[in-house]
């Protein structure tokens, strides 16, 4: 149910009241959309609709957690196409090897998006499902030719991606229809692509991303394909510039050439990221970069093969339903201790940890999404529990900056690391800094600035420290090398 309205209300508390329902299979996730109809919303990542939730765009009488359904995760190649589950996160698919190798593209847009902790959260299903021109893998999808599988009451149907997206926040999704799939076919032989977007700062959204795919034959372009984002109602493609590629020898020319015809096929607005001018100015260079890097990269192409994803929840799927004005008990493990509450649907996790457990380490800043202020890990991965619902938290492991130090209270060497570095000055965002740079050093023990600056670029330090930060960060990791701190360990 979508209002047309655009309210900044108080993000820090879900004021609307929704019943909760948690299927434990795809048949009955379609059972219970179909008893609800309009009045339902589908949870994947919940970067969007909590968001949306949060501002008073939408209003659900019921939200149905899809987040633990199998039938909607994994990937694999089976019968000629690569099959991606819905519930596959930006960020499996950015750092999937198979991905990068073949699907250059699609992990580049992927590894583009907002923030670490919005690309562990959001999953490929929701980017496709919000109807947003700017969502950024779809652009890439488009331009590999993909297809949705859509599952609803009476079965599946496949769909080409540019049939699904009708308009902004528009999706051609029947009654009880869940997105279960996206289907990239195979890539050929002597494939390339690339995926450049522009955005005002790293963790925004795009004011113009393009994505190529080439096909070469030695120096002939066999097949093109291009796609924008952000400008025009939906993604859009751009054929008379493909048509002036294919078959002809490659060259920066001819890409400059195409891409100031493909600068006049697309359809830009004024908004608060860009304006028209500016996007129709940047398409021509932008389309001339993602054609000459697509180029350079077909040729290079290796077998897809079948790749195993973990889930961003560990759960067996269990189901339940929880009304509007009732209170469902969760039981949460939180730094090593054990907590058994009565949560409403519509509790968030920060509120259940700062209010009720009183763990005031994560702290409230935007409340939807853009500051990381709020950082914890659940189950290992960190996420904003800013925008998590407790009762989807139910039997999960969640660590908060309390849970840093160790039990006798000596601080965490990234912790020693930040004071000794005066990597704070308010410190309002240094639990969330802490959580993820613990996070980095542990999946990248030496990592470069450049590498800490992306991995950092969600959290956002109003004291603007960011300087010190990094040098902390760069500190410990040369401590664990030399062998003379475990900051690494999580
Ligand atoms: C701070 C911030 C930064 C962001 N940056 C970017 C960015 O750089 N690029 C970008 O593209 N997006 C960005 N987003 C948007 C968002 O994170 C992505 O669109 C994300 O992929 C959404 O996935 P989700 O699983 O969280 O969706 P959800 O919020 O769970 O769902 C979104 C919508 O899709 C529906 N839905 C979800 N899954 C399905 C399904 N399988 N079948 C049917 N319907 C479904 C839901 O009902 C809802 O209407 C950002 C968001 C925030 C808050
Ligand atoms: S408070 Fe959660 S991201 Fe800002
Ligand atoms: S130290 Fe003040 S917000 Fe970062």
């Amino acid at each position: 149910m979508s209002k047309n309205r655009y309210n900044m209300t108080n993000t820090h508390l879900l004021m609307h009241r929704f019943d909760y329902v948690q299927p434990a299979t795809l048949k009955e996730a379609i059972g219970s959309l179909q008893e609800f109809g309009k009045d339902a919303e589908v949870l994947a990542g919940g970067t969007n609709l909590l968001v949306w939730m949060k501002m008073e765009q939408r209003a659900p009488r019921c939200v149905i957690n899809i987040a633990n359904l199998p039938e909607l995760k994994g990937m694999n190649n089976k019968d000629e196409v690569f099959l991606i589950g819905a519930l596959t996160t930006v960020r499996q698919l950015s750092t999937a090897p198979q991905i990068q190798e073949t699907y250059t593209a699609l992990a580049e847009a992927c590894a583009s998006f907002g923030s670490t902790q919005i690309q562990i959260m959001g999953t490929i299903g929701g980017n496709l499902c919000n109807g947003s021109p700017a969502s950024d893998t779809v652009p890439a999808l488009v331009a590999f030719d993909s297809k949705v599988v859509l599952a609803g009451p009476h079965g599946e149907r496949v769909l080409p991606i540019a049939e699904l997206l009708l308009g902004p926040g528009e999706v051609k999704l029947r009654e009880g229809e869940i997105l279960t799939a996206v289907r990239l076919p195979i890539a050929k032989p002597n494939t390339g692509s690339a995926f450049l977007k522009l955005s005002r700062v790293r963790a925004d959204l795009a004011k113009i991303s393009v994505a190529a795919v080439i096909v070469r034959d030695e120096q002939r372009v066999v097949d093109c394909r291009l796609a924008y984002g952000s400008v025009g109602p939906t993604v859009l493609r751009a054929p008379e510039a493909e048509k002036m590629l294919i078959g002809k020898t490659f060259d920066a020319k001819l890409a400059l050439r195409a891409g100031r015809v493909a600068s006049k096929a697309i359809l830009p607005v004024d908004d608060a990221r860009s304006s028209a001018w500016y996007r129709r100015e940047v398409a021509t260079p932008l389309t001339q970069d993602a054609l000459c890097k697509a180029w350079e990269r077909a040729g290079e192409l290796r077998e897809a093969k079948p790749v195993e994803t973990s889930s961003l929840s560990h759960k067996v799927p269990v189901s339940f339903r929880v009304n509007a004005n009732e209170n469902y008990s969760i039981t949460i493990l939180v730094n090593g201790v054990n907590h058994q509450l009565d949560v409403a649907p519509n509790e968030l996790l920060l509120n259940v940890l700062r209010e009720r457990l009183e763990l005031t380490g994560p702290k409230y800043g935007c409340g939807i999404g853009e500051c990381g202020a709020c950082t914890v890990w659940l189950n290992g991965e960190p996420v904003l529990a800013c925008l998590v619902l407790a009762v989807t938290a139910d039997e999960s492991e969640i660590v908060t900056v309390e849970g840093l130090a160790r039990p006798d209270g000596e601080l965490d060497p990234l912790q020693q690391t930040f004071i000794d570095h005066n990597a704070f000055q308010c410190g309002y965002c240094t639990p969330g800094m802490l959580m993820m740079s613990k996070k980095l050093l542990a999946e990248i023990p030496s990592p470069t600035e450049d590498e800490i600056r992306d991995y950092l670029k969600g959290n956002r330090c109003r004291c603007t420290g960011y300087a010190s930060i990094v040098r902390a960060v760069e500190s410990c990791a040369e401590g664990t090398r030399e062998g003379g701190s475990d900051a690494a360990r999580v």
